[in-house]
């Protein structure tokens, strides 16, 4: 009998926590990133998606890049098939990172028809070299983020998931959905499982993820070493945060109220403005206004102006008007 040991898996001393922010396309930016890292010192951050043909062509993608030493640990995500371009952007981004994370679970078409994202699902072999090769380019561990399969008929993820291993991936996370169902139905946790079971290297589930009983379910479900949460921190930065303490101490905090979301608000543009200047930051942060005043009277009339409203002055008294206009529903 082999007395061999596998080789200690290099994530798990990086990892601090088993709850992760997942990777979002023009949101978990600089800005969203530090505020998550106030709440929680421990999760593990990721990136968005970088392009790897971007990055070689030294495009300026500051926002998505600059790194504060508070970061740590971070995954840094690129996206691409060519081998060479992604092995390039690996030695690129080592300096930066702790962890390279490839992404293999884009739905959206237009990264897809270019043979990236969720496409190599479709690709195994090509998969297989764009991690050995990203593996050649350092020497920090590579992880993969992928989906359940390009749709319901080919539910290929626990072989995937195994070949990825094979090619020198150290840590995966997998969002319970196919790549038909993009961000329709319901993420089937169950189903991490079934991977968790069938690799040696640490699981994250992703998807659906969204308040302390929805993460506690998902561990339960999934069985995975911990949980990926995107969505989940729109409108709220303390989540990770609030799942983290839940896990550590049974105690369940509660989350901030909408005087605290406003503040935070305010706070998250303050800050784009000073990463992107006013005029752009401005139009950037309207996708963040729903997710913040959400759920508050009046939202939708709120957003009507917020989204329209191009001046920072005019915008910081509308975001007082409010504040006062729920004082006095409070205080009716
Ligand atoms: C606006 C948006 C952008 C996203 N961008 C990325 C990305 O750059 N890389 C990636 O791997 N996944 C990306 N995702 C997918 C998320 O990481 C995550 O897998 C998905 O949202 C499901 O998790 P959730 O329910 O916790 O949001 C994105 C999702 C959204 C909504």
């Amino acid at each position: 009998m082999s007395t061999k040991q596998p080789p200690q898996n290099r994530v798990l001393k990086i990892l601090k926590s088993n709850v992760s922010l997942a990777p979002m396309a023009g949101i978990t930016d600089y800005v969203l990133r530090s505020m998550v890292r106030h709440y929680s010192p421990t999760c593990l951050l990721t990136t968005e998606m970088i392009s790897s043909e971007f990055l070689n062509q030294n495009r300026n993608q500051n926002e998505i890049l600059k790194l504060d030493n508070s970061h740590h640990p971070i995954a840094y995500q690129i996206c691409g098939h060519k081998p060479y371009m992604m092995n390039a952007a690996a030695k690129k981004l080592s300096p930066l990172a702790d962890i390279i994370d490839i992404n293999m679970g884009c739905p959206v078409k237009k990264v897809v028809c270019g043979h990236d994202g969720c496409a190599l699902m479709n690709e195994p072999e090509l998969a297989y070299d764009v991690v050995q090769a990203v593996k050649e380019g350092t020497d920090l561990p590579v992880s993969v983020k992928f989906r359940l399969g390009f749709t319901q008929d080919n539910m290929n993820y626990v072989k995937f998931g195994q070949k990825m291993q094979e090619a020198g991936a150290e840590f995966i996370t997998l969002h319970a959905r196919t790549r038909k169902q993009m961000y329709s139905g319901s993420a089937d946790w169950s189903k991490v499982k079934d991977l968790k079971n069938n690799v040696d290297i640490p699981v994250f589930a992703n998807g659906d993820v969204k308040s302390i009983d929805s993460a506690v379910q998902c561990m339960e479900q999934s069985a995975a070493d911990g949980v990926a949460i995107g969505r989940g921190v729109l409108g709220d930065p303390t989540l990770i945060f609030r799942i983290e303490h839940y896990f550590k101490t049974g105690e369940k905090l509660a989350p901030p109220d909408i005087f605290e979301r406003l503040q935070m608000m305010k706070h998250h543009l303050d800050e784009e403005i000073e990463l992107r200047g006013e005029n752009v930051a401005i139009k950037f942060f309207r996708k963040f206004y729903a997710f913040y005043i959400s759920s508050i009277p009046n939202a939708s009339k709120y957003r009507g102006v917020l989204m329209v409203e191009e001046d920072y002055q005019k915008l910081c008294k509308y975001f007082k008007e409010i504040e006062n206009d729920l004082y006095a529903l409070k205080s009716a």
